[in-house]
């Protein structure tokens, strides 16, 4: 059953997961605020795609055709929408350019990662190889900038900015790989640039480009970069209590791969020996890391993560509430809750 969920569109994953969040007032699926400009997303993508080179195509194929959730032009289109912007062709292709670069970082991050498995299929690393894969995300990454290159030079310069982060963030986060002296102030940094950056700029962009005055093209900025945050955290909650069918990737990557996300640095500095050795150790066993893995589960670091980012969520929820009620305020109230009660 939970195979077939992953299946299912990614719109209708999330309005199941809007069903199962508790209720309260004003929630409303955020899906569904700007579903027909999503469609235009999804219509840009699969047409931005073809090439006289097959296997581009398919690659990018099967990861953007793999079920994505589609959050970053979800927020890009929502700010947008929020500050009274009207003009779709103002900023679908922007929003498309946000899912676009993402698309590229993943396919970039399985071989980084060493992951077999991404959006419940193989990865593309894992099926087309490599190098294949490797150019196919250099691919993304300007189709991407043939979006955005449409628009104004801020724009332009935001965007880029984002990508520069991206990679800093990747950087940053191989140089404590396996490396016991991560602090959380280490591990913040390496998550606002590696995947806030783009949370952030899609929303800023969309406030800017909505004609929204600097202050709040700034709050929007502000709104973005918490929502990344407390996403990421969730992220590397669920590698160590998630479920692979639902996740659509296995678990326990990040200590396999000693990649210092936050439950792993929480359960270091509460002293916890067994996930000490795996996270150093150059190649754990199997059983090593179930153990470490079981370690965490049993400690406090995973209820610290989620009161973490619980605090950032917060954060995106303060900059919204103080915005006039609408139904795009709502929406962006809405999906930061699903943010962090997210189990895919
Ligand atoms: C996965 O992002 C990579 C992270 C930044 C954690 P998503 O969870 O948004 O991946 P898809 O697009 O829905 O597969
Ligand atoms: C997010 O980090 C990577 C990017 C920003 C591309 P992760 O490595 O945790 O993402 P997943 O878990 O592989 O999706
Ligand atoms: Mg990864
Ligand atoms: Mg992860």
């Amino acid at each position: 059953m939970q195979e077939n969920k992953r299946k299912m569109a990614s719109h209708s994953f999330v309005a199941e997961l809007v069903r199962k969040a508790p209720p309260f007032k004003g929630a409303i699926d955020p899906f569904t605020c700007v579903q027909a400009e999503l469609e235009l997303v999804e219509q840009n993508l699969t047409r931005c795609i073809r090439s006289s080179e097959a296997a581009l195509t398919d690659i990018s194929s099967h990861l953007i055709h793999g079920g994505g959730k589609r959050v970053r032009p979800l927020v890009t289109l929502l700010a947008f929408k929020l500050f009274g912007g009207k003009k779709l062709e103002d900023i679908v292709d922007i929003a498309t350019a946000m899912e676009l670069i993402h698309t590229a970082t993943l396919l970039h991050d399985d071989i980084i990662d060493g992951a077999d498995v991404r959006r419940g299929k193989e990865s593309a690393y894992k099926k087309f190889g490599l190098k294949a894969t490797l150019v196919t995300g250099d691919f993304l990454f300007i189709k991407a900038f043939e979006f955005a290159g449409k628009f104004d030079d801020t724009v332009v310069q935001w965007t880029a900015d984002a990508c520069t982060r991206l990679t800093e963030g990747e950087m940053l986060q191989g140089s404590f790989n396996r490396n016991l002296n991560v602090t959380l102030e280490d591990y913040l940094e390496i998550v606002r640039r590696k995947t806030a950056s783009l949370f952030q700029t899609g929303a800023r962009i969309g406030a800017y480009l909505a004609g929204a005055k600097p202050a709040l093209v700034q709050q929007m900025d502000e709104y973005g970069m918490n929502l990344g945050i407390a996403f990421q955290i969730i992220d590397d909650v669920l590698d160590v209590v998630g479920h692979k069918e639902l996740l659509g990737k296995p678990v326990g990557i990040d200590l396999r791969d000693g990649n210092p996300s936050l439950p792993i640095i929480l359960a270091l500095n509460g002293g916890q020996k067994v996930v000490a050795e795996a996270f150093e150790c150059a190649h754990p066993t199997t059983e090593q890391i179930r153990g470490a893995i079981e370690a965490i589960r049993e400690g406090s670091a995973i209820q610290q993560a989620k009161s973490l980012s619980k605090s950032y969520a917060e954060r995106a929820y303060k900059v919204i509430k103080k915005l006039p009620p609408s139904l795009y305020r709502n929406g962006l109230k809405t999906l930061v809750r699903l943010i962090i009660e997210r189990d895919f």
